[in-house]
């Protein structure tokens, strides 16, 4: 019988896209996939540990795969991702029910794992290749997609004194562009309309390819590509944003006007601490140009709250550039430590109750300029490509402004993949609700 596998995916957009070219190497091994993870052979769980919360989502689902194993013991549980490189074999004396710990550089070798498992071998892991080949993997796009995620690099050289990523994700590698076109027009073949290129730090893509190909030369070659009639990216980072790019909003049709700008602190002091590169006048001053070459951008950023030796005076310094920024929206975290990384080390930690607090104030008013902003949207009318059915309720469509708002409105499934002019009736939180204008 068809053996079905399911996965499980935590973290960040990059992982989302690594569990789908599991699914794709799993296909291609003959498995079947299932949504249902009571009816699946084999189940992977696909970990994220940039901060002690995500880590803690995963050990919480440990408990209950011990008990799918005793009620099936002939299950394959495999684990994979970020916590799965952190921990390596370690995780076998954790959960000692798991079958298969696979590093963030072995996916490529996933099948073959669970095949050792299938004949007879007992906890099987792979955390030390340092293969990048599976960024190569394309994922079939489902019936109906429009939008798909494009891995252009991964790894991180920037060491932030915060981050895991370049311990568990590796050193910063790029795709070579010609792989990576081929990719967006394999995509646009099947139909999608959206492209999400993704990496650790995009502003720096192509350093490490032979005749240091620029990241606005891949923006220009994919604007070229038929059927695509939108390109985003994430992530940015500020100390790398180029005015070539900032100008690529202007030049590029296809570019949608909104860029995720992570400043994770207003106060220099802190930034310096964080190894950033560069100061709040720095920020300010990209922010600056962004809005001048592009008015009615998008900026959305990752703010952390309670580093080691943040004082008032420094949280002051954060809430002072948001006010001065007003971003569409603020991702904010508080300073998880993760050992490993250097700031473990840094004295001066901020009590947990000092950094829940500071938390909700900027959450607070980072609300109040998220609705200002979304109220100024009603009566105007936007650009909107349909995705799909709106989760809210079934009649509905959803679909996204080309500055990442997201829409709901009446209207007919005939219409998902397609770009429609939308007029803003009601603005909320984290959506706006319109009408179809045509
Ligand atoms: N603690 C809290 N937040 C963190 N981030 C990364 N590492 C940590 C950490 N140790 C946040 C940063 C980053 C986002 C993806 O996660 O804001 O931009
Ligand atoms: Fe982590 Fe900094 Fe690299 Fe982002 S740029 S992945 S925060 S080390």
């Amino acid at each position: 019988m068809e053996k079905r596998f399911y996965i499980k995916t935590f973290g960040c957009q990059m992982n989302v896209r690594d569990s789908e070219t599991m699914a794709a190497l799993l296909h291609q091994a003959g498995y079947k996939s299932t949504t249902e993870e009571n009816k699946a052979d084999i189940i992977i769980i696909n970990t994220c540990s940039i901060r002690e919360k995500a880590a803690q989502k995963v050990y919480s689902q440990l408990g209950r795969l011990k008990k799918v194993k005793q009620n099936r013991p002939g299950t394959i549980i495999a684990i994979g991702g970020c916590l799965a490189q952190e921990w390596g074999e370690e995780f076998f004396k954790k959960a000692p029910y798991l079958d298969v710990v696979f590093g963030t550089r072995s996916i490529h070798k996933l099948p073959e794992l669970i095949s050792k498992v299938k004949f007879g071998m007992d906890k099987v892991s792979d955390v030390k290749s340092c293969d990048y080949s599976h960024l190569s993997i394309r994922a079939i796009p489902e019936e109906g997609q429009v939008s798909a995620y494009v891995t252009i690099m991964q790894g991180c050289n920037n060491y932030c004194s915060y981050c895991v990523v370049p311990y568990l994700r590796g050193p910063e590698i790029s795709r070579e562009k010609s792989d990576i076109i081929e990719e967006i027009k394999f995509l646009a073949d099947r139909g999608i309309k959206e492209v999400i290129l993704l990496g650790q730090n995009v502003n720096s893509y192509g350093s490490n390819l032979k005749g240091g190909v620029k990241f606005t030369e891949l923006l220009r070659e994919i604007e070229e590509i038929e059927g695509i009639e939108r390109i985003r990216f994430t992530t940015s980072h500020p100390k790398d944003l180029s005015q070539a790019l900032i100008e690529a909003f202007r030049e590029l049709e296809k570019l949608c006007e909104h860029i995720h700008l992570p400043v994770q602190s207003g106060s220099d002091r802190i930034l310096k601490a964080m190894n950033r590169g560069y100061t709040k006048a720095d920020y300010l001053m990209k922010i600056e140009k962004l809005r001048s070459v592009c008015p009615n951008i998008g900026i959305t950023t990752d703010i952390i709250v309670g580093f080691p030796g943040e004082k008032e005076e420094d949280f002051k310094e954060t809430l002072d550039l948001m006010e001065k920024v007003r971003f569409d929206n603020v991702f904010s975290f508080k300073y998880s430590e993760r050992k490993q990384t250097k700031a473990a080390s840094f004295p001066d930690k901020v009590d947990e109750v000092v950094k829940t607090e500071r938390l909700r104030v900027l959450q607070k008013i980072q609300e109040e300029y998220t609705l200002e902003k979304h109220r100024t949207m009603v009566g105007f009318t936007y650009n909107v490509l349909v995705e799909g059915k709106s989760k809210e309720s079934p009649l509905d469509l959803m679909g996204r402004t080309r500055d990442n708002k997201i829409v709901n409105f009446r209207g007919s499934s005939e219409l998902i993949g397609r770009t429609i002019p939308v007029t803003i009736t009601c603005a909320y939180l984290h959506s706006l609700r319109g009408e179809t204008a045509t």
